[in-house]
């Protein structure tokens, strides 16, 4: 359902994206994290937010669990019903990149053309693809909260990687083996971010 009023008119505000991300320091930008359920993304996520949080940096943590509790509980997890928590998902994430923050989002995200349509509504170099890499078989023997043993039992439906599809990213900008230890990847997307002039040195 798209509802277009031509009506309503974009009103430009005098305080720009570019004012408020000299205040902040840094540039507005958006680091999407996807890989499956209990591949370590909000882990990963929460952690790294951590580390910017400290450095000085303005940033706000997006969660597939948490957002569902309110901003998208009216959600399944039919397709149709995914697409539409990611479109919501880079509505918000698009407003806080516009705010000046570093929003790191951490959802499945399983289809490609979701992900992509995130990304074609920013900018060149707003978006930051992060693939969490972790295999199917970690994943499941992780299981923290036993949900993968009850999509097996068939007692939960549509569960991604069991029956419901996952596509990987092609070309993330960063790709994470999600089997490593976090306060080791931490310090390597630290340097990816300053590499790519995200975060000052
Ligand atoms: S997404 O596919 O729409 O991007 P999202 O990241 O918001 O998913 O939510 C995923 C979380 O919801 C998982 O980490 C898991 O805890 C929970 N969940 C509940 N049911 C399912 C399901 N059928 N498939 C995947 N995750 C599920």
């Amino acid at each position: 359902m798209a509802l277009q009023d031509e009506n309503i008119v974009w009103h430009p505000h005098a305080i720009t994206r570019a004012d408020r991300e000299t205040q902040h320091g840094h540039q507005g930008v958006v680091l999407w994290f996807t890989g499956l359920s209990g591949s370590g993304k909000s882990t990963l996520a929460g952690a790294l937010e951590q580390a910017l949080f400290s450095l000085g940096v303005s940033t706000y943590l997006l969660d597939g669990d948490n957002v569902r509790h309110g901003l998208c509980r009216d959600l399944s997890f039919s397709d149709e019903d995914r697409r539409e928590n990611i479109r919501r998902v880079g509505e918000v994430a698009k407003l806080m990149v516009d705010a000046g923050l570093v929003v790191l989002t951490a959802f499945i995200s399983p289809h490609k053309v979701e992900r992509e349509m995130v990304r074609a509504q920013l900018a060149e170099g707003q978006f930051i693809e992060i693939f969490v890499d972790t295999p199917l078989e970690t994943c499941e023997a992780r299981d923290p909260k036993g949900l993968y043993k009850k999509a097996r039992a068939g007692e939960l439906k549509n569960f991604t990687g069991i029956d419901s599809i996952y596509q990987a990213p092609e070309k993330p900008e960063i790709h994470i083996d999600g089997e490593q230890l976090v306060t080791h990847l931490v310090p390597q997307l630290l340097a990816v971010l300053r590499q790519r002039a995200i975060i000052n040195p």
